[in-house]
C-alpha cells in the first residue's frame, strides 16, 4: 500500500513505524504538519492508500479525514482523550497503559477504534516510556490496524463508554499548575513522578537561586539527605542533589525560563514566523557565528543543571564514586563498570544519548581502566534508553564559541573511538539497548562486534546536521563492515534503519530481544560465551593482526585527519549550515517544509519541474 505520514516530526515513534512499514513490502513516504493547505497538497501529490498520523499535535483537516481513511495513533488507553495522556498516566500512577489506533474524525481522538494495545507501566521518564513501551506498543498496534484495512473486511469499533472494558476518559490538558512541586509536602515518590511525567518536555517549572528553570532528567537518592526540602545538597558531573521530605532527588537537566517567555502555543506560532525561520547571521566571517538575527534563546536551552547554576554551586560539594566500585541502590550514575567472570561491562547512560567533550573524556578513561582489569571480553552497554547520538549539541550551542566547542567534542570523540579501535588486550562487545545516531552509530562499530535490541533505529548518517561531514573514523569503519557502495547510500540517503536490516546489510553482527531484559541476558550468553571459548585467543590474535594489517593499508590517523578537515570547513569554513541547523536542532525551530528525502511525494513532482 501507499501510506503517507502525517506528523509533527519524523520522532523515534515515526522512524520505527517507517521501518516496519517498509519491511512489510509498503511504500512510505512523509509529510510534516504544516499547515491544512500544504497537508491536502501533500494528499493530492500522492494520493495514498491510506493516511498514518503517528505523532500530532493538530487536528487532521477535514476535507483530508473525510475522504480518506486516517489512523491517528494516540498514546493512550481505549477511551482516552486529549493532550498529555502519558503525563496524566504517570501522575496518576497508573499501573497499565496504552496505545490506540484511532480513525480520524471531527472530534480530537474519539473515532472510531482500529486496534489497541496496553502495557504494564514502570516509574520512569515519560520520554523513556515513549521511547520503549509506547513504541513497542503503538507498532503492534499500527501492524494490526493496517493488515485489517488492507483485509478490507473488518468493522472499526465505535468509542463507547457504556463498555466496561473502556477504561480510559476525556482530560484536560496538564497545566504547570498540575505538575508544580510542593517541596515542603511532596514526599520523594510524588517529586519523581512529577518531574517524571514532564520529562522530554516541558520540564517542570521550579524556582532555583532565585530563578526560574525548567526540571528534567531526576532519579532517587538512596544515602544523601538534607535539612530542607527543595535545598541543593550535592552537585556531581553535571547534576545536582536535592533534599525531599523524606529523602532525595537528582536532577540532571535543566531548561532556564527567561523573562516573558511564550506559552508553548505562541511559541510555535512565533516559531513558524519569518524571524525564526530566516535566521541571518551577524558576523559571516571565517569564524563561527555564534549568535542569530531573531535569536530564539528566550526559550532557553536544556541543559546539565550544574552548568546553568554555575557560581551558585561553589559551596555545593561535588559526590565522588568511584565507577568501578559495586553499587547497589539508587543514585546519579552516568558511567559504571560491572564485572562477570571474566566479561566486563561498561554502561555509559547519558541523558538523551549526546555526549559531552568531557563526558567522552571520563568515558575514554573509564575504558582504559577496563582495560587493564582481568577481563577478556568487554561490552560496551551505552544507555538503556539511548545508546549513543554523538557530540552533544545542546553543550555546544551554549558554548562562549560553538565551532570551538565542536572541534573539541568531535576531538575527543574520536580519542575515544581511538581507544576502542585499538584495542589489542580484550574482544569487544557493542550491546544496543536502544537507538543510536549520527556519530553514536559509528561508536557502536569501533567494537569488534554489535549486537541489537530488535527495536532498536540507527540513522548512521551525519548529513541532516546542516551538511555535516562527520568523523568518529566512520570513513574506515562503515565501509568496513558494509561496503564503499551502502556506505554512500547510508549516509547520502539519510533514512533510518531497523535493526533486522542493519543485521541484514552487516551493519551490526546480530539483533534480538524484544525487551531490555531478553536482550541483555542474551548479550550476556555472547559476552561469557566468547570469553569462555576455546577459540578465544585466536580470535584476540586475528583481531590484532587485521588492525596491523589495515594500519599498514592507511593508518587510523589518515582516516582522523582527513574527517577532520571536512569538519573544519563545517565548523570554521564560510558555510555557516551546520551552526544553523544545529542552532535549529537544539532550539526545536520547526520545519517551514519536509525535506525531499522524507518526502518521496514532493520528489516525484520537484524531478518532473
Ligand atoms: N546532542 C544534544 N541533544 C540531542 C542529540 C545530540 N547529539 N541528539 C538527540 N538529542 C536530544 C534531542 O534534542 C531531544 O531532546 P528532548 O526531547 O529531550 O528535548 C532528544 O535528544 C531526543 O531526540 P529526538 O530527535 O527527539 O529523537 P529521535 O529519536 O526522534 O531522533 C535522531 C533521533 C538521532 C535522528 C536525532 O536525535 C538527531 O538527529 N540527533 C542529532 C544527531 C547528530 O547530528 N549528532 C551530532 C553529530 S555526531
Amino acid at each position: 500500500m501507499k501510506i503517507l505520514f502525517l506528523t509533527h516530526s519524523f520522532n523515534s515513534l515515526a522512524q520505527r513505524l517507517y521501518v516496519e512499514l517498509v519491511r512489510r513490502g509498503h511504500e512510505v513516504s512523509i509529510e510534516f504538519d504544516i499547515n491544512d493547505e500544504v497537508t491536502a497538497q501533500a494528499v493530492e501529490l500522492y494520493r495514498p492508500d491510506l493516511i498514518v498520523a503517528p505523532f500530532l499535535k493538530r487536528a487532521i483537516p477535514e476535507a483530508v479525514w473525510r475522504n480518506h481513511t486516517c489512523f491517528v495513533v494516540h498514546p493512550g488507553i481505549v477511551g482516552d482523550r486529549g493532550p498529555s495522556a502519558l503525563d496524566w498516566a504517570i501522575m496518576r500512577d497508573c499501573a497499565e497503559w496504552g496505545v490506540t489506533v484511532l480513525q480520524a474524525s471531527g472530534e480530537m481522538d474519539a473515532g472510531d477504534i482500529w486496534a489497541a494495545e496496553t502495557f504494564t507501566m514502570r516509574l520512569a521518564k515519560k520520554s523513556s516510556l515513549y521511547r520503549t513501551e509506547v513504541v513497542e506498543a503503538a507498532v503492534r498496534a499500527v501492524l494490526i490496524a493496517v493488515e485489517r484495512f488492507q483485509h478490507g473486511n473488518f468493522k472499526p469499533q465505535p468509542l463507547d463508554y457504556s463498555r466496561p472494558e473502556v477504561l480510559g476518559r476525556l482530560h484536560a490538558p496538564i497545566r504547570q499548575a498540575d505538575r508544580a512541586i510542593d517541596w515542603n509536602r511532596d514526599d520523594t515518590h510524588t517529586v519523581l513522578k512529577k518531574i517524571h511525567a514532564a520529562d522530554g518536555f516541558p520540564g517542570v517549572l521550579d524556582t532555583l537561586c532565585g530563578e526560574s528553570y525548567y526540571l528534567f532528567d531526576a532519579c532517587a537518592e538512596d544515602s544523601l539527605r538534607g535539612n530542607k526540602p527543595g535545598e541543593i545538597i550535592a552537585q556531581h558531573n553535571g547534576a545536582i542533589c536535592r533534599a525531599t521530605l523524606d529523602g532525595a532527588v537528582w536532577i540532571g537537566h535543566m531548561k532556564r525560563k527567561a523573562e516573558g517567555e511564550h506559552t508553548f502555543i505562541e511559541r510555535e506560532r512565533h516559531c513558524r514566523s519569518a524571524t525564526c525561520c530566516a535566521i541571518s547571521l551577524d558576523r559571516p566571517t571565517s569564524r563561527a557565528p555564534t549568535k542569530y538575527e531573531g535569536s530564539n534563546e528566550q526559550f532557553g536551552l536544556k541543559l546539565p543543571a550544574a552548568l546553568l547554576l554555575g557560581e551558585h554551586l561553589t559551596d555545593v560539594p561535588e559526590v565522588l564514586f568511584d565507577s568501578f566500585l559495586p553499587f547497589i541502590g539508587e543514585t546519579y550514575r552516568d558511567i559504571w563498570f560491572e564485572q562477570k567472570n571474566n566479561v566486563g561491562y561498561l554502561h555509559f547512560n547519558f541523558y538523551n544519548g549526546a555526549m559531552s567533550s568531557t563526558q567522552c573524556e571520563r568515558l575514554r578513561d573509564a575504558y582504559l581502566a577496563a582495560t587493564q582489569r582481568d577481563v577478556r571480553v568487554i561490552v560496551l552497554m551505552g544507555g538503556a534508553d539511548f545508546w549513543s547520538n554523538g557530540i552533544h549539541l545542546n553543550c555546544i550551542e551554549a558554548a562562549a564559541s560553538p565551532a570551538d566547542e565542536s572541534w573539541r567534542n568531535i576531538n575527543a570523540m574520536n580519542d575515544l573511538m581511538r581507544a576502542i579501535v585499538t584495542t589489542g588486550s580484550q574482544l569487544t562487545i557493542a550491546a544496543l539497548q536502544g537507538n543510536a545516531g549520527a556519530g553514536g552509530v559509528f561508536l557502536s562499530l569501533a567494537a569488534d562486534r554489535a549486537y541489537a535490541r530488535e527495536g532498536v533505529v540507527f540513522n548512521p548518517h551525519y548529513k541532516g546536521m546542516g551538511n555535516l561531514y562527520g568523523s568518529e573514523y566512520w570513513t574506515y569503519l562503515l565501509p568496513r563492515r558494509v561496503g564503499n557502495e551502502k556506505a554512500a547510500s547510508l549516509t547520502q540517503n539519510r533514512l533510518p534503519v531497523g535493526a533486522e536490516e542493519a543485521r541484514e546489510i552487516g551493519l551490526i553482527d546480530g539483533c534480538f530481544g524484544t525487551d531490555r531484559t531478553d536482550f541483555l541476558a542474551r548479550a550476556e550468553q555472547i559476552a561469557e560465551g566468547l570469553a569462555a571459548s576455546p577459540d578465544y585467543p585466536a580470535l584476540l590474535r586475528e583481531k590484532v593482526a587485521r588492525r596491523e594489517r589495515d594500519e599498514l593499508e592507511k593508518p587510523l590517523d589518515a582516516y582522523r585527519a582527513e574527517e577532520l578537515q571536512h569538519m573544519k570547513l563545517n565548523f570554521y569554513g564560510f558555510d555557516p549550515s551546520y551552526h544553523v541547523a544545529r542552532y535549529n536542532f537544539v532550539y526545536k525551530i520547526l520545519h517551514a517544509w519536509t525535506p525531499l528525502y522524507l518526502a518521496r511525494h514532493r520528489r516525484i513532482t520537484s524531478a518532473r519541474a
